[in-house]
């Protein structure tokens, strides 16, 4: 079937081609990723790394961070932006200390109850830290799907968001979903570009409905000014 070979064929380029030796990547916890999704929500990889390891050092568990202050918290975010980042990443470990106990919970819905936790965010911890189907879309993979499925619609619109998860709930597969959660983003990361995509390496090409209609520059659609 179509689903089953685009998976097959997203994880086999991973594997070969995919990155593998990012510092959140090396052996992850819930924790290190929950902190690094945080962080590359807004900010790209590059600038990421030197704060992340340097938030690890700091605050290398969940217990570090609940009990470090406030003032310290932000200090070490100083440079992200995007400051409520940080304030819930520190909300966040005192929840799951008091509401877990320490132990993040592995069902989505209890990942969504963490302070600053989205459903990308619950789907990134359960594929990369606790290696369970964690469907993800962000902002790459929903150019990604927008062209591999000529998917029309006002970005961020309700519908346009409710049928890229949808998709995504389709896809994941429910083994090694850490493979193909990691083939989706660095597909869109560093092929399916916004601007000059390279579909000549793309291993989708052939199945790309924007590649094989010329609608690579129009999908995903110009958001509306
Ligand atoms: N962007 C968001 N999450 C990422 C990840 N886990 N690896 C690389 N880039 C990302």
């Amino acid at each position: 079937k179509q689903i089953q070979h685009l998976r097959h064929t997203i994880m086999q380029w991973q594997t070969q081609h995919g990155r593998h030796d990012l510092p959140w990547q090396q052996s992850p916890s819930a924790y290190s990723v929950h902190v690094s999704e945080i962080m590359l929500q807004q900010t790209q990889v590059s600038t990421v790394i030197p704060y992340f390891e340097r938030w690890m050092q700091r605050f290398p568990s969940l217990d570090a961070l609940a009990s470090a202050s406030e003032d310290d918290v932000m200090a070490q975010w100083q440079g992200l932006g995007y400051y409520s980042r940080a304030r819930n990443l520190r909300k966040a470990a005192a929840h799951v200390i008091a509401e877990h106990g320490g132990e993040y919970p592995d069902c989505l819905q209890a990942l969504q109850a963490i302070p600053g936790v989205g459903r990308y965010t619950a789907g990134a911890i359960r594929s990369f830290a606790l290696q369970q189907y964690g469907p993800i879309v962000d902002g790459n993979v929903k150019r990604l799907y927008a062209r591999l499925f000529g998917i029309d619609g006002e970005p961020n619109s309700s519908a346009f968001n409710r049928t890229l998860w949808q998709l995504a709930e389709q896809l994941t597969p429910h083994n090694a979903s850490h493979i193909y959660s990691q083939g989706v983003l660095d597909l869109g990361a560093t092929v399916c570009t916004k601007s000059q995509p390279k579909c000549s390496e793309c291993p989708v090409q052939s199945e790309c409905v924007a590649h094989a209609t010329g609608r690579i520059e129009q999908l995903p659609n110009p958001k509306k000014k």
